[in-house]
């Protein structure tokens, strides 16, 4: 039998505990001192949240391994505290199928380091027009519960109805990447605002992502189905998930770190480390978000995690591809932005980074309270450590970090993973 003693963590914010992990499972908690044999790690002035669990990562594997690889993204996750994440759809080959989702389940449990469960994609390759094998990835090893097109809209409604209507059956999700094609040109890469309109870029309004997240709760209240609103960004999109939310309609959405904080100004240097899909917004929106994860109107933290190579990011702003890092750096930004500031308690936090993700993906041992018979999933955090942020330091194949070089308070120091401590103070275990 294995077994770890856990002393003295704050569990999310509710008083020092000690905690005896035994094959996997939390065992007792309370006041425990010592248990011969076990490993033990001190978590004095610690504080212990049940396992983060990501909603929106991109890990490259299948197709673009020069990016990132579900070993390498693993890494990241873990070193990032989390115990379980989403892996996207929009890999190459595309996971559309029960066997691309199974490989890669194999893939992630073969990494060993976090669990890797596969988003399946909504519409084969895609494109938009024809639903995916959705029925078969739910009936698979797998056991998808979650379908995005993300990077892409699903934009003609028929379609998302269809695919509302068609997991309802099994209580699957579909998580909308909100973005109407028709209100934003093809070539758009920012805000669309005063500053886009300076700088000479084609930019998306707001209008975009509203409309689509408007149209989806209503499609979601029509089918009586459950549609999830992947990476909010703006003040219109929080007050129509308000209102659906108020109208008893099943919608949820998640909020990335990057939206919480960064705005459209930084794109005054045409850094394609900013360039990101959806775009960073104005401070309103910014504020408008802080407020909507302060209040519950947004559920979820979600990375959107999104590794690029060099050769695909150095480019000139229009041209370089959308997206920026985000595991290992999540908690850090969360509690820099919304625990030393008053926003969320350590309670919330645990609630935006892993009870609420498990909930809407459906992962059984993730996301549990840290009480006897949960799986010991778990992350402690530092939240006096300050961290100044270094792209070269990253567990990542990637480098396209928007966070390097910033100061952030609040740091994770370590991660279990069913009593398996999987890393520390920045590296893998
Ligand atoms: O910035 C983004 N990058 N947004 C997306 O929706 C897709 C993602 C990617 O796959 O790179
Ligand atoms: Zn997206």
């Amino acid at each position: 039998m294995s077994t770890l003693l856990i002393t003295g963590a704050d569990l999310a914010g509710s008083g020092a505990q000690d905690l005896l992990v035994e094959d996997g499972v939390i065992t007792r908690v309370g006041s425990i001192g010592s248990a011969g044999g076990a490993e033990v790690l001190e978590a004095d002035g610690l504080v212990a949240l049940p396992g983060l669990v990501d909603l929106h990562t991109h890990l490259r594997e299948p197709g673009r391994e020069d990016a990132e690889t579900i070993a390498s993204g693993s890494a990241a996750a873990a070193v990032g505290g989390f115990t379980a994440v989403l892996a996207m759809a929009n890999t190459n080959p595309v996971t559309d199928t029960a066997e691309a989702a199974e490989r890669v389940l194999d893939l992630g449990r073969a990494a060993g380091l976090v669990d890797v469960q596969p988003v399946g994609a909504v519409t084969k390759g895609l494109a938009g027009e024809e639903l995916a094998e959705l029925g078969l990835m739910h009936r698979s090893r797998a056991r998808v519960k979650v379908f995005s097109d993300d990077g892409k809209c699903v934009h003609d409604a028929r379609v998302m109805r269809r695919a509302l209507e068609y997991v309802r059956a099994f209580r699957g999700v579909v998580s909308q990447h909100a973005q109407d094609p028709h209100l934003a040109g093809s070539s758009a890469c920012c805000h669309e605002g005063e500053l886009s309109g300076r700088l000479g870029l084609p930019g998306w309004p707001g209008i975009a992502e509203e409309t689509i997240v408007a149209r989806d709760v209503m499609l979601a209240r029509h089918t009586g189905s459950r549609v999830h609103v992947a990476h909010v960004s703006t003040a219109g999109s929080v007050e129509v998930v308000r209102w659906a939310k108020a109208q008893g309609i099943d919608v949820t959405a998640e909020v990335t770190p990057h939206h919480l904080v960064l705005t459209t100004d930084l794109l005054a240097g045409y850094d394609p480390t900013f360039k990101v899909n959806p775009p960073l917004r104005p401070q309103e929106d910014v504020d408008a978000l802080r407020a909507a994860l302060a209040d519950g109107t947004i559920d979820a933290v979600a990375t959107d995690h999104a590794p690029h190579a060099r050769h695909d990011k150095e480019h000139a702003f229009v041209d370089a591809a959308f997206g920026m890092l985000g595991l290992e750096t999540a908690l850090s930004v969360v509690s820099d932005t919304m625990v030393r500031t008053g926003l969320l308690d350590w309670a919330g936090v645990a609630r935006v980074m892993s009870s609420n993700p498990a909930r809407i993906a459906g992962l059984e041992g993730h996301g549990r309270p840290l009480t006897v018979g949960s799986p010991a999933n778990l992350t402690l955090v530092d939240p006096d450590a300050r961290v100044t942020v270094d792209r070269s330091a990253s567990l990542s194949l990637s480098r396209n970090n928007p966070w390097h070089g910033r100061s952030l308070q609040g740091a994770v120091e370590a991660t279990v993973l069913r009593g398996t401590v999987t890393a520390r103070k920045g590296a893998l275990a």
